[in-house]
């Protein structure tokens, strides 16, 4: 029967040959898509989805005939919701040439309706307004669950059941959370399954669509360089670090109930290690890769209490200026426990990468907002250069650091000779820097993934038992927290987080980069 759900959501008997030439029908230039964003009067619909959807249709990346739907319980005429998308579009494409003439054309391929959530009367409505607009054509409508996930499956149930395709195909793509821990993401893919197979449901993590991240394989598979030198032979550790400079900012009420543990370690920062340790692919499919990846997160050891430090930033007093603490939010619970900082050590318990500890690092209202990988190499054997550098031994170690932002680069630190007579060493960065190297402008990563659901490739989503064992990573941890009540160590707000972080990194000998 799972042919027949990927094409319309509902089963039905139908012959794989069917099921084939329905792919091969909906594949069609002359096939409509129409995307319709759940949720369309929210934050992330207006920041991250409209500007994207016009960033694809501005480089003429959307299929031919598209249809874009907006659809909440917000009253908002169709003229509202286009001057909504207008007036909070910012995006990368905002200086480009005819950009408002492409503005216009794109707003009148925009449409809204207005309805709850749990309604299949509501939904079916929103259907018969699709499908006026997708005529005679074959119909592919993909559904963007923007939206708290508490409703995600009242809407995967009234979509599936009342608006999705009857000739082609129907996706959803589901924004995270997926779930708090391994049961209740467990119960979410089981409900989403009642009405969607597998190969419906996109997973999103946008991480997985950032420029640097989507390099990571090519950097490793295509340039011999790297490969051989990929192991605990040669990689003394691995750190993968996320910080932003600001606060919870009105995010307070969703974020308190997660924490960064969930917020970005689970899910952000896990994925990046599976695809940086994973072994090479069969191929690039989606599930070559995705496998690879599952293999990676299976030969990991559940994380351990003593092996994860938890923060959580206080006010703090700067320049005059008084910077909030996390408590201070509005939406937070007085008293809250919820970490907004942590730093753990990992491990992968195979043979590629034993004892090499792989550490995390996430906090908000830290002194920066960056994302990088740093990879630690052993130092060199012997000791022919001792000396050469004073009496900072460690700076004789090379390090790769992928920044995936901002300013995206790659750069190696290696040894080099300091130009004259004496033999005086130091460490210089063989540096690829993105915006020197290439002059256009790196797409959002929320540009990538809708094109990549619209075309159905999966590479880039995230497989239910890639996220159950994420999820087997993590729960007893965040468990023991919880049921302990850890009172996170407080750091300043706008500091590098607490001091703690350095010593579970000195306890592996590892100085963060
Ligand atoms: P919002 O809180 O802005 O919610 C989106 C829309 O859902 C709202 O405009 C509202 O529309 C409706 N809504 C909000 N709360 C409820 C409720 N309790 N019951 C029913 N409907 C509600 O969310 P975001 O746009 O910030 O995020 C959407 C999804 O994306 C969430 O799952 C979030 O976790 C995820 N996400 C968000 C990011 C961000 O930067 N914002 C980043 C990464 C993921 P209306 O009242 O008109 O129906
Ligand atoms: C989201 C988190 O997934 O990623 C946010 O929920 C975080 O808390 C955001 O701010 C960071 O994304 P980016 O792309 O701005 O680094």
């Amino acid at each position: 029967a799972a042919p027949s759900k990927v094409a319309n959501g509902t089963p039905s008997a139908i012959t794989v040959e069917e099921f084939e030439d329905l792919a091969s029908l909906s594949q069609d230039d002359e096939a409509s898509v129409s995307i319709t964003v759940v949720g369309a009067s929210g934050d992330l619909a207006k920041k991250k989805i409209f500007p994207a959807l016009f960033a694809l249709y501005y480089e003429d990346c959307l299929p031919k005939h598209f249809s874009i739907f907006g659809y909440a319980r917000s009253k908002m005429t169709d003229a509202e919701l286009r001057d909504m998308v207008s007036r909070t579009l910012t995006c990368r494409i905002d200086k480009r040439e005819n950009c408002s003439e492409k503005m216009e054309e794109f707003l009148k391929r925009c449409f809204y309706h207005s309805g709850q959530y749990d309604s299949e009367a509501d939904f079916k409505e929103l259907g018969k307004k699709i499908k006026q607009h997708e005529g005679p054509r074959v119909s592919n409508r993909l559904f963007y669950l923007s939206i708290p996930p508490n409703i995600f499956l009242d809407v995967v149930k009234c979509a599936s059941r009342s608006a999705s395709s009857e000739n082609g195909w129907t996706r959803v793509i589901v924004e995270k959370p997926f779930g708090r821990d391994s049961e209740s993401s467990a119960a979410l893919t089981r409900g989403l399954k009642q009405y969607l197979v597998e190969d419906q449901i996109f997973r999103i993590d946008h991480y997985l669509g950032k420029e640097l991240v989507e390099n990571l394989s090519v950097l490793r598979f295509s340039n011999l360089v790297f490969e051989p030198l990929w192991s605990r032979q040669y990689i003394r550790n691995v750190q993968l670090i996320f910080s932003e400079d600001f606060g919870t900012e009105g995010r307070g009420g969703y974020f308190d109930s997660y924490g960064i543990i969930r917020d970005i370690m689970q899910n952000h920062l896990l994925q990046i290690l599976a695809l940086f340790a994973m072994e090479t692919p069969i191929s690039l499919e989606a599930e070559d890769i995705r496998n690879e990846k599952v293999k990676v997160l299976r030969s990991m050891k559940p994380l351990q209490l003593e092996d994860v430090v938890i923060g959580q930033y206080k006010s703090h007093t700067k320049g005059g200026i008084t910077y909030p603490g996390y408590t201070d939010d509005k939406t937070v619970p007085k008293g809250s426990l919820a970490p907004t900082f942590a730093a753990a050590a990992l491990f992968i318990n195979n043979a590629r990468w034993d004892g090499v500890p792989f550490l995390m690092k996430a906090g908000k209202a830290l002194h920066t907002k960056q994302a990088e990988i740093r990879v630690q190499f052993r130092h060199v054997p012997g000791n022919l250069y001792k000396g050469a550098f004073g009496t900072d031994l460690d700076r004789a170690t090379n390090e790769l650091v992928i920044r995936v932002q901002p300013d995206e680069a790659i750069y190696l630190k290696i040894n080099n000779k300091i130009p004259g007579l004496g033999m005086r060493l130091d460490r210089s960065n063989l540096n690829l820097h993105y915006a020197a190297r290439y002059s256009k402008e790196i797409p959002d990563a929320y540009e990538r993934l809708l094109l990549d659901a619209i075309e159905g490739e999966r590479r880039l989503f995230i497989r239910s038992d890639e996220l159950d064992a994420a999820w087997e990573l993590f729960t007893p941890l965040l468990k023991e927290l919880e049921q302990k009540r850890t009172a996170p160590e407080l750091y300043p707000y706008g500091s590098r987080g607490p001091v703690g972080a350095h010593y579970l990194a000195a306890k592996y000998n590892v100085r963060w980069g």
